[in-house]
């Protein structure tokens, strides 16, 4: 019932998503049917045992570019397949960088495909053909694209309607608000002398919401300046 979204991830490390998709929530929003995840094995679409995915950089330079061709295939076979065309994600740290209001509009499309990029990146062909969004995941280099696509679904996948079992604590995460989530405590009320704050026990719902705005506000401030002048 409702939405179901599909995600198709293009890679030449496909056993890279078995753990991360298996676990907890993106698992279960599986079985729930809120999303069917695909992966396609680059090297499927190699074009036979002695075809490499990767070639030198023509210019010149240290480091490998996947090839084309591969992608072509891959895509080409995906395209065929479906009436209305999906939206392209490439990340890559050239993208724009990703962020939760990204997040938000990404799990509003039906279909998406990834691509997961190695070596010095993928030939420019590829990008201009197909790709429809570059995002990077901060400003650090991961060393496969595998990482950053698994960030990417896990963000998007989680805001699908009906994946999480409660609204309120998506609407209550850092950066939903464009402020970092204050801490949380739960029982014993005193653990080896560490003891969670009065306000959180006495149960005044006026005060305590005061004082989670409060610590939010104390820490986005102190940590992510940023945020706030936004
Ligand atoms: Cl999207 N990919 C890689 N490999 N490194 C990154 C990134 C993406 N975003 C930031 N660093």
């Amino acid at each position: 019932m409702g939405r179901r979204v599909k995600i198709e991830i293009i890679t030449m490390f496909p056993e890279f998503f078995d753990s991360v998709f298996s676990q907890s929530i993106i698992r279960r929003a599986q079985e729930a049917e809120k999303v069917s995840l695909i992966i396609h094995d680059l090297r499927e679409y190699s074009g036979g045992p002695y075809h490499h995915l990767d070639d030198y950089r023509f210019g010149g330079g240290a480091g490998m570019l996947m090839k084309p061709e591969p992608f072509f295939r891959v895509f080409e076979k995906i395209f065929e397949a479906e009436g209305k065309t999906p939206l392209v994600i490439f990340p890559t740290p050239q993208g724009i960088p990703f962020e939760q209001s990204i997040a938000d509009d990404l799990a509003k499309e039906d279909h998406m495909v990834m691509i997961c990029g190695h070596y010095k990146g993928i030939d420019q062909r590829v990008i201009d053909r197909w790709v429809d969004r570059e995002y990077s995941i901060g400003d650090y280099v991961v060393s496969g694209g595998e990482v950053a696509s698994a960030v990417i679904s896990d963000a998007v996948i989680r805001l699908i309607p009906g994946v999480l079992g409660n609204l309120d604590s998506a609407r209550t995460d850092s950066f939903s608000s464009g402020m970092l989530d204050g801490p949380h405590y739960t029982r014993p009320v005193n653990y080896k002398n560490y003891k969670v704050p009065d306000v959180l026990i006495n149960g005044h719902h006026k005060n305590i919401q005061r004082w989670r705005k409060m610590t939010s506000t104390v820490l986005t401030k102190r940590r992510r300046a940023d945020l706030i002048s936004n």
